[in-house]
């Protein structure tokens, strides 16, 4: 294992600079994106593919998005489509994965898609991250930069925590906004949602004009890397609760007496932007956690599904 110390970075142009200079010299970086921060390593060198699984703990069957600075540079990568020009044009930049068939010449680590014949790519929306990608002028291979199984980071100091002396450097440009993951949805057959995330199922299904396939955990088309237990803090999890018991600690959504409130007015993408953070936290006092219900409509699906996974007995 690597023991030299984590660089943090500022966001700032020599911040970037050096954090692309490190990625083409093979080696990883934590960065922020809109959705969570990310785990970024050259998508094109084995090696520091590698390394990314190595410093999360991945299992090696589980592939990662290629982030890229435009669906340009996209379909350098993968056979494009009319669906995927539709989606791409109403939410990239932005918290949406597609998953398309790889193309000729790509140029991509195998590692990157785990040996599969798609590639998931994605346009990330924010700032820092949009400036590392042109900077270092290649794609990036990126999975959330927590260990693996665990809640995911939207702040540096999550980054710092979970993966602190296994990575080169954290590009820290402070809380991430959506706070939850990229939706994912599949484009080599019929559009389906392989992972619901930070663009509702609602607005994706307007844009296509169609209903997305859904498919189960454990179906060989659901992205690969969505076990059954996953953002899993150290304590249990119990959901739909209306008060606490014992000594748990309440996380509230709406107006409720608790511990920590994800959104005292109900507000779904406001709690999104708090949930892995409230996690953090509430994992950090070592007590239970109950967590009021929450809605089961926009971003409240992917809320609902990260929290079942959290809740997920531990395998
Ligand atoms: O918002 C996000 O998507 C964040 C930021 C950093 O961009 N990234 C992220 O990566 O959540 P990760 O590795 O934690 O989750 C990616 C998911 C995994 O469940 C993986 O199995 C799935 O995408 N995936 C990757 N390539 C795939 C493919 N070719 N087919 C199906 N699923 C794929
Ligand atoms: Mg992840």
């Amino acid at each position: 294992m690597i023991s030299d110390p984590t660089f943090d970075l500022s966001a700032d142009p020599a911040g970037i600079a050096r954090a692309a200079d490190l990625l083409r010299q093979g080696l990883l970086v934590a960065f922020p994106t809109e959705t969570v921060y990310g785990l970024g390593g050259d998508a094109r060198n084995g090696n520091a593919v590698a390394a990314i699984y190595q410093a999360k703990g991945r299992p090696s069957f589980n592939p990662l998005i290629a982030h890229v600075d435009s669906a340009q540079t996209a379909q350098r990568f993968v056979e494009w489509s009319d669906q995927a020009e539709q989606l791409a044009t109403a939410f990239w930049p932005g918290p949406l994965t597609l998953v398309l068939p790889l193309r000729e010449g790509h140029g991509m680590s195998s590692l990157v898609t785990a040996g599969l014949d798609t590639l998931a790519v994605r346009v990330p929306a924010h700032p820092t991250a949009r400036a590392l990608l042109a900077a270092f002028d290649g794609p990036v291979a990126a999975p959330s930069a927590n260990p693996s199984g665990q809640i995911s980071p939207t702040t540096a100091a999550h980054v710092r925590a979970g993966l602190g002396g296994r990575i080169a450097a954290v590009l820290d440009d402070g809380p991430c906004g959506v706070g939850l993951e990229s939706t994912i949805v599949g484009l080599t057959g019929d559009p389906a949602l392989l992972r619901p995330g930070g663009v509702a199922l609602e607005q994706i299904e307007d844009t296509l004009q169609t209903k997305l396939h859904h498919h189960q955990s454990g179906d060989l088309l659901t992205a690969p890397g969505q076990m059954q237990s996953h953002y899993a803090p150290d304590a249990p999890v119990r959901l739909n609760a209306r008060s606490r018991r014992g000594d748990e600690v309440l996380l509230g959504f709406g107006p409720v007496a608790c511990d920590l409130n994800l959104s005292e007015s109900g507000d779904l993408p406001e709690a999104a932007s708090n949930l892995f953070a409230a996690l953090h936290d509430l994992n950090s006092t070592g007590r239970p956690i109950a967590v009021s219900p929450i809605p089961d409509h926009g971003l409240g699906a992917a809320i609902n599904d990260r929290l079942r996974r959290a809740a997920a007995p531990r395998g």
